[in-house]
């Protein structure tokens, strides 16, 4: 059924200025977009995307991750889009992410305390609804 999900180019895909080539595969895949704006989040917004993880070891660096510059974020459509974008956006952790998937393709390991994976997105039809509230409020 035709479904609508949040991605995210986080700011290390709008830093290297893969903003572009993130949206021309999720064109290509045949999904829509319904909705988008470059966003400079604040940090009340992003602890409630990402209320689930809090207290984890990698919670303050995704914050401080995701304070550290603009973030596009697009309303998505299409039919079973939020499991064919995760599908598309690949595995977390872009060292061993499938060739072919954006963070396979093109995301770096930097060594550092969180993954900076390039893009997000919501991984059910709860946190759609849940998640574009709060990017599309
Ligand atoms: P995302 O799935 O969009 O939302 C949670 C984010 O936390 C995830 O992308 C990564 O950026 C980061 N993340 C998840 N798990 C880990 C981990 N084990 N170590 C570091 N960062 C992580």
């Amino acid at each position: 059924a035709t479904e609508e999900t949040l991605v995210l180019v986080k700011p290390d895909g709008v830093a290297r200025g893969l903003t572009g080539a993130i949206l021309a595969r999720i064109e290509a895949k045949g999904y829509s977009l319904v909705d988008l704006k470059l966003v400079e989040p604040s940090r009340d917004l992003l602890a409630r995307h990402y209320a689930e993880h809090e207290g984890k070891p990698f919670y303050e660096p995704l914050l401080e991750f995701m304070l550290s510059g603009p973030v596009v974020a697009i309303r998505v459509a299409g039919n079973r889009v939020i499991e064919g974008f995760r599908s598309l956006a690949g595995t977390t952790d872009p060292t061993t992410a499938a060739p072919g998937t954006i963070r396979g393709d093109l995301g770096r390991d930097w060594g550092v305390a969180v993954q900076q994976n390039l893009v997000h997105g919501s991984d059910s039809p709860e946190s759609a609804e849940r998640e574009l509230a709060i990017w599309f409020a």
